[in-house]
């Protein structure tokens, strides 16, 4: 049976209540597709949370040849994320992204993937966290004093600055090696992302050995990063030469047993990519989207410069800031609330199973929406503004643990989140104390939703002294 079939045959039963037959999903009857496909195309963000608006929390989008199942109640992402995840693989966009990232933490699946989170884990932790608070602060520094000979000059990118602080954070930490030298590292992941939406977005239709200028591309793009992973492992010391504490040698030594040299050289190429991948792009969206915010809000600003002054003085900080900072992790996650880097949790369900009543053919795309969900009016009043203090110690928490994921949930949530949340608050004092910005250009910043939460255009500023 395909999963238009099944889709079928359940609109066509009558509406039931919860518990006593399947419910008749909602959504877009099929005169509506061709604008569907376009939406999907232009305005997945505006196609995703209209549809929210017009049909409720559950909506099904049936697209020719794909039905997408969008479930955007909290209880629902418990229940795909949570409560039954062995039933629910990654979906659409990140098993596209799998070319490039191969069998990497963010993709794999199963056994494979439950090794590799064991191995992986440790080095995460909170307190190994704390170890590296000094390569992020090195970055913060190396990007203060590339902001400071930007003042009073022409515009900057600020979200490209963003991008190269936490690359530069991820080389030192990972690798203890510079990535500045890799300048090819940025475009390849673009052309690498664009390739796993498009992938998405043309439902797979166009096949990657077709001759066309875009396949051409992608394959460079996948031996660029390649080589640079080579060349990276390369520099490094011999085994043993150097008892390493990065993350390449933890995994390494944790590759040691496998003994055909192919496989340890791909498992250790694959997470390297995905770690570059997942490490970088998203924490720098969170600091792009948290400077759009401050720097439209003076009051914010101020608040968010104060207690950097307050706190750090003229001193470098030390990971025990991060808990002496709370209107700045405040700042940070209201900032993610709005503009959660992650915007999707794209699912596939590998048995069929029932959500609130409704069924979900096997083989179903199912999709969790952070972004929608972050801006659900019934658990967050004045959903589209932006209040730091929604989040202030003091504030009654989020009306529901599901209704506020930036990190996912359940065995597959974010492994960076001390690390990101770390990086994102140190960075956002150390530049909040010296600068702020006057933003350029259009007044509204439009998010570009690729892997993660872009800005469309970037974010042009001038830089000048607080
Ligand atoms: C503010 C920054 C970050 C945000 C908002 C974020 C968000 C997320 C989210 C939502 C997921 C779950 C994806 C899914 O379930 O489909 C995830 C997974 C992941 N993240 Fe992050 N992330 C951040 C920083 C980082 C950092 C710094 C690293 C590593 C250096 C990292 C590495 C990963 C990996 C490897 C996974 C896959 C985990 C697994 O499937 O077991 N992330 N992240």
């Amino acid at each position: 049976m395909t999963v238009s079939d099944s889709v079928g045959s359940l609109a066509s039963r009558p509406a039931g209540p919860t518990g006593s037959g399947p419910r008749v999903y909602p959504g877009p009857p099929l005169r509506e597709v061709p604008g569907l496909l376009r939406k999907l195309w232009r305005d997945r963000l505006g196609l995703l949370s209209d549809a929210a608006g017009e049909y409720g929390d559950v909506v099904r989008f049936a697209m020719g040849p794909k039905t997408i199942y969008f479930f955007n109640h909290p209880d629902h992402a418990k229940h795909v994320l949570t409560d039954n995840p062995a039933n629910y693989r990654k979906g659409m966009g990140l098993s596209e992204a799998r070319r490039i990232l191969g069998d990497g933490l963010l993709t794999s699946e199963g056994e494979t993937w439950r090794r590799q989170r064991q191995i992986i884990s440790p080095a995460f932790r909170r307190e190994r966290v704390a170890s590296f608070a000094g390569v992020v602060v090195g970055a913060g520094a190396a990007l203060t004093r590339r902001l400071d000979a930007h003042v009073g000059a022409g515009t900057v990118d600020l979200a490209r600055e963003m991008t190269a602080l936490t690359m530069d954070v991820l080389g030192r930490m990972l690798l203890d090696a510079d990535l500045s030298q890799l300048h090819m590292l940025g475009p390849a992941f673009d052309v690498a992302q664009d390739q796993a939406m498009f992938e998405m977005l043309t439902l797979g239709a166009v096949p990657l050995w077709l001759p066309l200028p875009r396949n051409f591309r992608f394959r460079a793009a996948r031996r660029e990063l390649e080589d640079a992973v080579r060349t990276l492992l390369a520099a490094r010391p011999p085994a043993g030469d150097k008892q390493g504490t990065d993350l390449i040698s933890l995994l390494s030594a944790a590759l040691q047993d496998e003994p055909d040299a192919r496989l340890r050289w791909r498992g250790l190429r694959d997470q390297l990519i995905t770690m570059l991948l997942a490490g970088h792009e998203t924490t720098a969206s969170t600091l792009s989207w948290t400077w759009y915010l401050v720097s439209s809000q003076p009051a914010v600003a101020a608040a968010i410069r104060q207690e950097a002054t307050e706190v750090l003085g003229d001193r470098m900080p030390a990971f025990e800031d991060v808990a002496r900072l709370p209107y700045t992790t405040m700042v940070i996650q209201e900032a993610m609330r709005l503009y959660p880097p992650v915007w999707g949790l794209p699912r596939k369900a590998v048995s069929a199973d029932e959500i609130d009543g409704y069924q979900i053919p096997a083989g179903a795309d199912v999709m969790i929406c952070p972004y929608t969900l972050h801006r659900h009016p019934g658990f967050w009043p004045d959903p589209d503004q932006f209040r730091p203090e929604r989040f202030a110690p003091t504030a009654p928490p989020p009306a529901h643990r599901y209704a506020y994921i930036p990190f996912g949930a359940g065995p597959r949530v974010c492994v960076g989140s001390h690390l990101g949340m770390m990086e994102a608050v140190l960075v956002a004092a150390m530049v909040a104390r010296g600068f702020r910005f006057e933003l350029q250009g259009p007044a509204g910043r439009d998010p570009e939703p690729n892997l993660s939460l872009r800005m469309h255009g970037g974010l042009p500023v001038r830089v000048l002294r607080a």
